[in-house]
């Protein structure tokens, strides 16, 4: 039986991958408490005792406005800790799967970017998930990055859900127009990579950077409007819901500066692993069905937030 460690069981990608690695063996989240990635002799110690095949590190400090002020953690936890989890899966001759981002790339391509364009993050978020991909690089036992995007799902902080709550309380949202992004639900995400762990045989040779995201673009105004029309055409309820506004980012100024438009193309991963995620307007119908079926009258009532 395959034994996969899983940090970070707590987010959402995290949470979503124990159910989607559970077919392949046996699957061992874990929280900060068991393996602190600001914490070597805390990884090096977790990972020794669980004795993994794969890790599939899902940790990582994501919130990406305050790496701006807190930037010595953010590098701990993006930049060093995937090197000693490479460090220990190289020594058991595991297979390490760790997730990066398109904020690596500053965003200023006018064209889709492949993992052969160079990086240039915007922001100490992007820079330390560089220097973590850097570092698994570096120590060169078998690993994938697997570079994603604005990733929701029902856990945690993220876009889709703030979105939902801002729709029901208020008349009008406004929403930057002038970034670009794959939107990706987390099931998704962790479907995809245990679709990718169960060609593994595969790996030897072809090892490296891959973008993993849906198919498909958006403006965070554009997925602003469909989650609102998504939701008014699942409920059949289309009154009472926010209107939403274009604005740019320099009328919502935020700590961290956003690379405009890092779409990165999908096209390798489908070449070499026959791996994709589908479009991101049936995902966001998928999880928005999802949510409403599960009820919570109060995600689904506008007015009576
Ligand atoms: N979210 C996105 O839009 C996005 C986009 C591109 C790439 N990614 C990458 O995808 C991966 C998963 O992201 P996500 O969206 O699932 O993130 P998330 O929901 O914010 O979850 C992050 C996870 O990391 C854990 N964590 C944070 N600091 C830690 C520490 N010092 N030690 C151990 N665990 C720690 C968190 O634990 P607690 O629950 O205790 O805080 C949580 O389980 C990350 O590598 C992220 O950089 C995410």
């Amino acid at each position: 039986m395959l034994r996969i460690l899983v940090p970070g069981k707590t987010g959402k990608v995290g949470r979503e991958l124990l159910g989607a690695l559970a077919p392949l063996g046996t699957v061992i989240g874990l929280d900060r408490t068991q393996m602190d990635l600001a914490d070597e002799g805390s990884i090096r110690k977790a990972v020794r005792d669980a004795k993994p095949d794969i890790i599939v590190n899902a940790a990582g400090f994501t919130i990406v406005d305050r790496a701006e002020s807190e930037p010595d953690l953010a590098m701990q936890v993006n930049g060093v800790a995937p090197r000693i989890l490479a460090e220990e899966s190289k020594r058991i001759g595991a297979i390490l799967v760790h997730y990066s981002t398109d904020y690596v790339y500053d965003g200023e391509l006018n064209r889709h970017y492949t993992e052969d364009d160079v990086p240039n993050p915007v922001n100490i978020y992007g820079k330390s998930k560089l220097a973590g991909e850097r570092a698994i690089e570096a120590v060169g036992g078998a690993h994938l990055i697997l570079r994603t995007s604005w990733v929701y799902s029902t856990r945690g902080s993220n876009f889709v859900l703030t979105i939902l709550r801002l729709a029901r309380e208020k008349a009008e949202i406004s929403v930057v127009n002038d970034q670009t992004g794959s939107p990706a639900w987390a099931r998704s995400l962790a479907q995809a990579t245990a679709d990718l762990l169960r060609k593994r045989n595969l790996f030897p040779g072809r090892g490296g950077i891959y973008h993993l995201s849906s198919a498909g673009h958006a403006t965070r105004h554009e997925f602003a409007e469909a989650i609102v029309r998504t939701m008014k055409d699942i409920t059949g309820r289309s009154d009472g819901w926010a209107s939403v506004k274009p604005i740019t980012s320099a009328e919502y100024p935020l700590p961290a500066k956003r690379p405009r438009n890092p779409v990165t193309s999908k096209d390798k991963i489908k070449r070499v692993f026959s791996v994709e995620m589908p479009q991101w307007e049936s995902q966001l119908r998928f999880f928005i069905a999802d949510i409403v079926a599960s009820d919570s009258r109060a995600a689904v009532t506008p007015g009576k937030a």
